[in-house]
């Protein structure tokens, strides 16, 4: 077997990519690579340019109801000039010091995912710096100042170095961006839908940003927490990969790189509820939610043996309880600060399970998922109706973001 690359990842069957890449033979002194990676067929609009051998993009959405592979090798499109970037990023070893994470906009969402992020130990979090930014520039600073008095007395454990940097800094340093940034959160007394609504500010926003992680050729995660979550990650891909014409080119972010982080509270909402009725333990243990940070997230008791009623009970809490604390007078920023953020993305970036919004057959839907370079859903036995209810929900998606110009077909 001709081995390519002398990193921990090497290449099998596939001399041309080696060439672009500059990968010559694998040397015979070499250790084995910890990864081998071997090209696949597929279309790179619909499906993760680079897979671990647990992950098989074939399935598309069926992933969520089956259970890891067991493949030799990573596999990748060739399709994506984008790729390149994504393997040699791949064959780079880790920095053991751990992650250095960028977040953008530190209003109330954002302030309170940094408050959590910058009082977790390094060594339980596995985040070495919290690199922050706004665009006004005294809230930064009062950010700064008040992340900088976060300490403990005599405790054990290193916390997060944080320090402010331009987004140029962001994207040549870090290597996870979150998004928290917007042009405004529509106001108290808003009646009906306050996250769709900022789509196109938000997006707007996002085109700076996207500029200087090209400019960065930045291979990091690009996780939005702004909303409308989903529609905002799918933007990402859309205009990342896109020329001038929107016609695809594939030389931006990968979408397996790309993420939302919504999904927690919308599960933490559900499991109130079943707290409150007392069915958290089962809940806890044998439920999860599906879908958008919005009214058609699904939430499940058990999603192999389902409820119906509880079911129902769990998803109208996980859609609900954010107008419940509007009409009460306040926006609702901590549950999504310490929920979808502060307490997901330490074991997210860990590798151990988390919820977040990942592209699955051309879309990004919320999910039980797992970075293993990318993040991938992480499928499980499901009852027939959960499967019904999941694929429903996908297909309307799908047709949405046909209907909002953000696939390529
Ligand atoms: N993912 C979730 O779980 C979740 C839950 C609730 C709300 N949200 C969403 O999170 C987003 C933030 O909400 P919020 O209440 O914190 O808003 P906010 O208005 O309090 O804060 C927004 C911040 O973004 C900054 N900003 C604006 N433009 C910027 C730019 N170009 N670069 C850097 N910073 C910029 C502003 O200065 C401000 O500090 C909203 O879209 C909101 O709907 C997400």
């Amino acid at each position: 077997m001709r081995l390519f690359g002398q990193g921990r990842a090497a290449l099998v069957g596939d001399p041309a990519t080696a060439e672009r890449l500059g990968w010559g033979t694998r040397r015979r002194s070499r250790p084995d690579p910890e990864l081998i990676l071997s090209p696949r067929e597929g279309d790179p609009r619909r499906e993760p340019w680079v897979a671990p051998p647990w992950y098989r993009p074939a399935l598309r959405l069926e992933t969520l109801r089956h259970g890891p592979a067991r493949q030799p090798h990573w596999t990748y499109l060739t399709a994506a000039p984008g790729v390149a970037r994504d393997l040699a990023r791949l064959a780079a070893p880790p920095d053991p010091r751990g992650f250095s994470v960028g977040l953008a906009g530190l209003g109330r969402v954002g302030g309170v995912a940094a408050t959590v992020l910058a009082a977790a130990p390094s060594r339980v979090s596995g985040i070495r710096e919290l690199v922050i930014h706004d665009v006004d520039a005294a809230n930064q600073q009062r950010w700064l100042l008040e992340l900088g008095s976060i300490a403990r007395w005599q405790g054990r454990g290193e916390l997060p170095l944080v320090r402010a940097a331009g987004p140029r800094e962001i994207f040549e340093r870090c290597d996870a961006f979150l998004f928290a940034a917007t042009d405004g959160v529509p106001p108290l007394g808003t009646r009906g839908e306050v996250r769709m609504v900022q789509l196109a500010p938000n997006r707007a926003i996002l085109r700076g940003f996207l500029a200087e992680a090209r400019r960065a050729a930045f291979a990091g995660l690009f996780l939005i927490v702004s909303d409308p979550v989903e529609w905002l990650a799918q933007s990402v891909f859309f205009d990342s990969n896109s020329d001038r014409q929107g016609r695809f080119v594939g030389d931006g972010l990968a979408p397996e790189r790309i993420a939302g982080l919504g999904l927690g509270v919308m599960w933490a909402r559900a499991l109130a509820a079943a707290r409150r009725r007392g069915w958290s333990e089962t809940v806890a243990r044998a439920g999860a939610a599906y879908g958008p940070h919005s009214k058609e997230v699904v939430a499940f008791d058990d999603v192999a043996r389902p409820d119906r009623t509880r079911s129902e009970r769990l998803s109208r809490a996980a859609r609900e309880c954010n107008f419940k604390v509007r009409d009460l007078g306040h926006l609702p920023y901590v549950g999504p600060g310490v929920s979808s953020v502060g307490l997901m993305l330490p074991p997210l970036l860990a590798g151990r399970e988390a919820l977040a919004s990942v592209f699955v057959d051309g879309v990004y839907f919320g999910a039980p998922a797992r970075l293993t370079w990318g993040l991938y859903p992480t499928g499980r036995r499901m009852a027939d109706e959960v499967w019904t209810a999941l694929a429903g929900l996908h297909a309307r998606l799908r047709a949405r973001a046909r209907a909002l110009d953000l696939l390529w077909e």
